[in-house]
């Protein structure tokens, strides 16, 4: 069974004047492990896909599940708890906490989630992030690239299902990106994770097993497999 599942998924958003057709007739399957690169110009629906890939949002029609579960057929207390449990989210901005140190970041989630051994999983997450001997800096005392490396080890507390990137190495430059997406990469493989990466970077497609294109909210089935 995929991880991810979008069927028939459309996004409507109405705004005051016209309403914004951001999805259209999306399917797509991403499999344990999988590392998927989505592509498109800026307002081709990346972002509305990621969201609703991780329940922060639900499709107008269709349906999209995480690990089995569909996202529109859960009550408020199921969603919180698939979130908490089953997505993990990395952002271009980083956005750590800037009241807590490395560690503290990564540890807020599992302590929000009554993890007894949040402490000790926290320093394993920094570990496999390199980070450890930073583990008591604040953000502000961190480059761009240390900030998401901190960011990923937060996005795997709690060993997520999914994964979803929303242009990661976007403020990054192109060394510290391409470490960040190794990074990823190897994330994908080693936690097993169903990963969605949405990037303007022609170089970032690369290391990914498969890129999807994103084009006014459709999907291009010309998808390049690799
Ligand atoms: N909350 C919203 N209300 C109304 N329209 C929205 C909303 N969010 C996104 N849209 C519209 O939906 C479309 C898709 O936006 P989306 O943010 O998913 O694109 P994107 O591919 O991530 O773009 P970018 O590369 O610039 O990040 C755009 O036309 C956008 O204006
Ligand atoms: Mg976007």
């Amino acid at each position: 069974m995929a991880v991810i599942e979008a069927r028939n998924v459309s996004k409507m958003y109405q705004t005051q004047s016209a309403p914004v057709i951001a999805l259209e007739d999306v399917s797509l399957s991403v499999e344990r492990g999988e590392f998927i690169a989505l592509v498109g110009k800026s307002g081709g629906g990346k972002s509305t896909l990621l969201n609703l890939c991780g329940a922060m949002d639900f499709p107008t029609s269709g349906e999209v599940s995480i690990d089995g579960q569909i996202t529109t057929r859960l009550s408020d207390a199921e969603l919180t708890r698939l979130r908490r449990e089953k997505v993990g989210f990395i952002f271009q901005s980083f956005q750590l906490l800037h009241t807590l140190t490395a560690i503290e970041n990564v540890e807020l989630p599992l302590l929000l989630a009554r993890e007894a051994k949040a402490r000790e999983i926290a320093r394993e997450r920094l570990r496999w992030v390199d980070m450890s001997e930073y583990e008591g800096r604040y953000p502000h005392q961190l480059s761009g690239g240390q900030q998401q490396r901190v960011a990923i080890a937060r996005a795997l507390a709690h060993d997520p299902k999914v994964l979803l990137a929303d242009e990661p190495t976007g403020n990054l430059d192109t060394a510290t990106g391409d470490m960040v997406l190794a990074l990823l990469s190897r994330t994908a493989r080693e936690f097993g994770v169903a990963l969605m990466m949405a990037t303007h970077s022609a170089d970032s497609t690369a290391i990914a097993d498969r890129v999807l294109r994103l084009r006014d909210g459709r999907l291009e089935h010309a998808a390049v497999l690799r």
